[in-house]
């Protein structure tokens, strides 16, 4: 049988295909350290590891977009202490990666509301995109205080600035090259480990095609054998996009 493999609505493709985009929840670091009575900090540790190894594993299989959710705009309402940590890791990790990715040829992306940020931070990460930009291997976006909400207000906001005359009208073809993933196709497979089946202000507007796939295992533990797991369902699946099935018969032999 053949299927929908990427986001777009026109050409089916068979289903051996790869998924071009999937999109991560990386959740669970928290219960794996206290799983081990260790801190919580220590899981988000553990956490880079498995991005790291997710990295890679989407670089050999050949998926062209990776984006991952490191830290959403509600979670400054954890402790001080957790939320420092957490940016004082992503200083580190962003300082001690930057060189590796780009010799392997990742453009790496932040996407997110910034304004919270230390100056420091900020100007790492302006430096890590301009140091990546012109590489042409795997899009690794971080969302970092991402929401989802606040990203549809920013285009909002963004594209009524911009264009003032379309205040009383405009379409989905004005509003989305003002979001801020407007240089990606729509994510084809949404991972969430940890158990939780929810999206958490996750990519609502780019997630309303996506397959979804949650998988009990926290993050720290999620490996490349986790990840075909995921990516055998994925190719499990019949992407109608609003068409029957018959249809997709019919498209696929033309
Ligand atoms: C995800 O793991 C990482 C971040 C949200 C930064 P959690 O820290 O949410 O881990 P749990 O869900 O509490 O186990
Ligand atoms: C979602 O995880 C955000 C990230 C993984 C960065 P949370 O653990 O913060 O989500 P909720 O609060 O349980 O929905
Ligand atoms: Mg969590």
């Amino acid at each position: 049988m053949l299927k929908f493999c990427s986001s777009t609505l026109a050409v089916p493709q068979a289903n051996t295909c790869v998924p071009e985009h999937v999109a991560v929840i990386m959740d669970g670091n928290g219960r794996w350290a206290k799983k081990r009575l260790m801190p919580r900090v220590f899981g988000h540790k553990k956490g880079v590891d498995a991005l790291r190894a997710t990295v890679k594993t989407c670089d050999a299989l050949g998926v062209r977009y990776l984006t991952v959710f490191a830290f959403s705009n509600e979670n400054w309402r954890r402790p001080d202490e957790e939320v420092s940590f957490l940016m004082g890791l992503f200083l580190k990790v962003l300082q001690g990666e930057i060189e590796r990715m780009h010799s392997n040829a990742i453009r790496l992306k932040i996407i997110g509301n910034r304004s919270r940020f230390s100056a420091e931070l900020v100007a790492l990460i302006d430096a890590a995109e301009a140091k990546t930009a012109a590489n042409a291997g795997l899009t690794l976006t971080i969302a970092a205080d991402y929401g989802a909400r606040w990203d549809i207000l920013q285009a909002t906001h963004s594209l009524l600035a911009e264009h003032p005359e379309k205040a009383t009208s405009f379409d989905e073809g004005d509003l989305t090259p003002h979001l801020a993933m407007a240089y990606a196709p729509e994510p084809d497979l949404f991972i969430r480990t940890g158990g939780e089946q929810r999206i958490s202000n996750f990519l609502l507007w780019q997630l309303a095609y996506t397959e979804l796939y949650f998988t009990d295992l926290l993050w720290p533990d999620f490996d490349a054998a986790a990840f075909g797991v995921a990516i055998d369902w994925y190719r499990g699946r019949e992407r109608r996009f609003g068409r029957t099935s018959e249809q997709l018969q019919v498209l696929s032999s033309c």
